[in-house]
């Protein structure tokens, strides 16, 4: 996919870019002719394989800094010149977060807070674009739901629009108190020093690139048990709604976030599939069967802490600002991630469609 970002001096900075996110961005920003600086620690189970990727690719475009989020002098070195920086490197699981609430605190906030910090001292001050999530809205336990067919389906026609940003505020589980407290953090480094920055509060991504394991990544993890014959289990009814969108409609996103920064700088958007790109955990994996004739057994054990039983993304707001709506259907991208799955495993290239 082609994208452009708009040409600023300088090389783009992408802190975790050897993530899953990070590795679509990176490839978008190189196939736009940009300079990038993946900056990653490698923690993350495939990491290492993105990177090794992207240098197998793009060879010298892409430098790669192998460092962690929380070491200021790696990061400050890394960041002088940047024309932007695109802030994904964290701490991603709610599971983890609350086994070792102090890592998860000290990677997601004040890892983030190390970043500002850098940035505001900086002469030339990147942009910066800082991926939240839709658990700063907490559990959202008024929303009243009843069941239809195998989905929850919100009781009050007021949610079937989804969750907009006037949404009051519930930081839950320490992953949605670090997520949503960096959050805060970077608006306020707008109000407060003039950063020039933009929050995007995602629900569920997913796509080629993507290692996605039981705690983080269930639409790539469903697809990989499936293609391998393996098993899942289902933390509660399976009756769960998220709204899941296709990694590409997100690298369009950050395009156009880019694009109109003077208009959008300072502001929070939620961005996901939205009402039309909905599904159940259940639908998902008889989708995967649909398509691939590999639905995957289902083991069924109690819902996990924080887990939100309906959650959709009102993106009306960024599609307000920047005129973005997502384009590619569950459907057509679980097809998408099942082919680069299938491709991997033969050993064979990926190509950018
Ligand atoms: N994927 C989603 O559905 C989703 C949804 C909401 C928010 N997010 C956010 O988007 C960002 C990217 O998510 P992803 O799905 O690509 O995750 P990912 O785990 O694939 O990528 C994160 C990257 O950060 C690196 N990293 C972890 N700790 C680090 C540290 N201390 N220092 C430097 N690098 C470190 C990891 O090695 C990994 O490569 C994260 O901030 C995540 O919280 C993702």
């Amino acid at each position: 996919m082609k994208l452009q970002f708009e040409n600023r001096d300088g090389p783009v900075v992408v802190t975790g870019g050897a993530g899953f996110i990070g590795t679509n961005l990176c490839i978008t920003l190189l196939e736009a002719g940009h300079e990038v600086i993946i900056y990653d620690n490698l923690s993350r189970a495939g990491s290492e394989k993105n990177m090794q990727y992207l240098k197998n690719c793009y060879g010298r475009r892409v430098r790669v800094v192998v460092a962690d989020i929380r070491d200021s002098s790696s990061l400050l070195s890394a960041l002088e010149g940047a024309s932007m920086v695109f802030h994904f490197a964290a701490q991603v699981a709610v599971t983890t977060s609350l086994h070792a609430p102090l890592e998860d605190f000290a990677v997601n906030l004040s890892g983030t807070i190390n970043l500002l910090e850098i940035i505001r001292r900086l002469p030339k001050k990147p942009l910066l674009f800082y991926t939240s999530t839709n658990k700063v809205y907490g559990q959202l336990c008024d929303i009243t739901l009843k069941k239809s067919g195998v989905r929850y389906v919100p009781r009050d026609p007021l949610y079937t629009g989804g969750v907009s940003e006037s949404r009051n505020l519930d930081f839950h589980t320490p992953y949605g108190c670090s997520k949503g407290g960096a959050d805060q953090y970077v608006l306020d480094c707008c109000r407060s020093f003039g950063l020039e920055a933009v929050v995007f509060r995602m629900s569920c991504i997913y796509g080629q690139h993507q290692f996605g394991n039981e705690d983080q990544g269930w639409v790539a993890h469903f697809a990989i048990q499936a293609m391998k014959k393996a098993p899942v289990t289902i933390y509660g009814s399976g009756y769960q709604v998220r709204d899941i969108l296709f990694v590409d409609d997100l690298m369009r996103a950050f395009s156009l976030a880019a694009e109109n920064i003077r208009s959008i700088s300072g502001c929070a958007f939620n961005i996901g599939g939205g009402i039309d790109n909905t599904v159940s955990l259940l639908e998902l994996t008889q989708m995967l069967g649909e398509i691939n004739n590999s639905e995957p057994e289902i083991r069924f054990e109690k819902e996990r802490c924080g887990d939100q039983k309906y959650y959709v993304s009102d993106t009306s707001r960024f599609f307000n600002a920047t005129g973005w709506s997502p384009l590619v259907s569950p459907r057509e991208g679980l097809g998408r991630l099942l082919r680069w799955l299938e491709l991997r495993r033969a050993g064979k290239k990926y190509t950018v469609v």
